[in-house]
């Protein structure tokens, strides 16, 4: 076998629209990581609870102009944090510059998302099967970065009953998706345990769109 058959093709498409960019990011995990502190700091990570009542097992908090909520009344984008009132801390330079460089490698040139959600998933956390529909236009792609402990992704079709593939991500793996595959289903498998050089026990996801 030739040495390059041992490494997985770093681009690798997932349907007409999606890609998935192994390692597109592995180089700045850390410094990822060091400003996502800037955000945690004002914002930290908090179980939302479902608009069914139940506590979502992913923790998550926002960066940016708007942020992703869900309570009893629903989910919805907003400008503030409800736990501290405050607006979002802003989006760190080093995400902005990253989100636009993985839509642009992606094929969707000029990506301003205006919305960063963080997700961090410990042992055990999920996220089932869901299409990113609380965005006024489907015009932008969804750009996903993976940081620490891998996780299981499942990337389905635009109906929930479409098969449904499964990609290990690593920490420094992105993900694009828009165009025709924009509102493709997609979720995460429980976590595995595991340690992470960096975050330890915990899986970290930054989701980026253009939600307003
Ligand atoms: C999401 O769908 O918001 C997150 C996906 C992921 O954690 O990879
Ligand atoms: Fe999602």
């Amino acid at each position: 076998m030739m040495q390059h058959e041992l490494f997985a093709e770093p681009r690798e498409p997932l349907a007409e629209g999606a890609v998935l960019l192994r390692g597109f990011c592995a180089r700045e995990v850390e410094s990822l990581l060091r400003e996502l502190d800037s955000v945690t700091a004002p914002a930290p990570f908090r179980h939302m609870i479902t608009p069914g009542g139940y506590r979502m097992s992913v923790a998550m908090t926002n960066c940016g102009p708007l942020g992703w909520v869900s309570d009893a009344s629903g989910y919805r984008y907003s400008g503030t944090d409800p736990v501290s009132g405050a607006p979002w801390p802003a989006m760190p330079e080093g995400f902005v510059r990253l989100a636009q460089a993985a839509a642009a490698a992606a094929g969707f040139p000029a990506f301003a998302p205006d919305a960063c959600l963080v997700n961090r998933y410990e042992p055990g956390a999920k996220l089932s099967l869901h299409q990113d529909k609380d965005e006024k236009d489907f015009r932008a792609p969804i750009v996903s970065v993976s940081l620490g402990l891998p996780a299981t992704f499942l990337f389905g079709g635009q109906r929930r009953k479409d098969p449904v593939r499964r990609f290990r991500l690593v920490t420094g793996d992105v993900v694009v998706w828009g165009g025709p595959a924009r509102l493709t289903y997609h979720g995460v498998s429980p976590l595995a345990d595991g340690e992470d050089t960096l975050t330890g026990r915990y899986r970290i996801n930054l989701t980026f769109r253009k939600a307003g």
